[in-house]
């Protein structure tokens, strides 16, 4: 059976960004109407999530690929190891209870600040679609996304004219223990530590599809300012993580098994509180590759 555009449903969530598309069952093959619908919908909402999905990694992977090629992480060396680890296309998000994970060697029941997806690559993910295997019974802690084409909305305009051609840093937090990143710091320009990678885009980057502009910020990890004084840029970032992470900016999911989520990692930031460590929780995660922000 192929899905046709008047069988799917798209339902804005009422909230700052993301909408419910039902009628779909996306291990199947889409056509061509529909598949333009959503790529539609994704650029218009920022998130998409599809219930009741059960996708096997072939499954997750070919449908992410209508929306291009599937992103290799880099290879790295992790915490306690000698051998560089390549990351597989399809990311296991356990915890510790699970032993499951393949993206850390540490529980993954700690809180994820607000992030971007990959915004420490030169050429960073333009979405990832993340689906939910296991969940503790009550379903878990939420995970919230942030709206960053709005937060650069309502900047006032002298705040838009004094970030338009600031160039940020923007350090990885992996390869070390999550417990060293419960607040992100203010780089000031400081040399990168083992395993670090880092990427320098610009802090108002533009959407590649709509042209719209973006807050490209995250709260998680360490970043500065290209050229800028130390003092005035630590203030200013962290005035404006305040603005990015404000709750009108949010859709919070609550999820359930087979919700799968594809968000823009070009327009959103997404958070995970901490949970309780013996909770079963498993996840996983593909991300398309992106183009060169600008
Ligand atoms: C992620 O940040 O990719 C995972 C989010 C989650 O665990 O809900």
């Amino acid at each position: 059976m192929t899905f046709t555009a008047t069988q799917i449903e798209i339902t804005p969530t009422g909230k700052a960004l993301g909408a419910i598309v039902t009628g779909l069952d996306v291990s199947r093959p889409l056509a061509p109407e529909v598949v333009l619908q959503l790529k539609q919908a994704w650029r218009d909402h920022s998130l998409l999530i599809f219930k009741n999905q059960k996708l096997t990694d072939e499954q997750q992977i070919a449908f992410a690929s209508y929306f291009g090629d599937i992103l290799q992480q880099p290879a790295y060396v992790r915490k306690g190891e000698t051998e560089p680890y390549l990351p597989p296309l399809v990311l296991t998000l356990a915890n510790a209870a699970t032993e499951e994970s393949s993206v850390n060697t540490i529980p993954n029941h700690r809180a994820l600040l607000p992030h971007i997806d990959h915004d420490w690559l030169p050429v960073p993910s333009s979405g990832s679609l993340l689906q939910a295997i296991k969940l503790p019974e009550d379903g878990g802690p939420d995970t919230t996304w942030f709206n960053l084409i709005q937060a650069y909305d309502e900047l006032d305009e002298a705040t838009k004219q004094q970030i338009a051609d600031l160039q940020l840093r923007h350090i990885n937090f992996y390869g070390k223990h999550r417990d060293e990143y419960a607040t992100p710091n203010y780089a000031a320009g400081r040399t990168l530590e083992p395993g670090e990678r880092v990427a320098i885009h610009p802090l108002v980057r533009t959407h590649p599809d709509t042209g719209k502009k973006i807050l490209y910020l995250n709260a998680a990890g360490d970043v500065d300012i290209v050229d800028y004084d130390h003092a005035a840029g630590e203030k200013l970032i962290a005035r404006l993580r305040e603005h990015i992470t404000q709750p009108h900016l949010a859709y919070s999911h609550h999820w359930s098994e087979g919700d799968l989520l594809y968000w823009d990692n070009q327009a959103t930031a997404h958070y995970r509180p901490a949970f309780a460590s013996n909770a079963t929780r498993i996840l996983k995660r593909v991300s398309i590759q992106g183009s060169r922000p600008f």
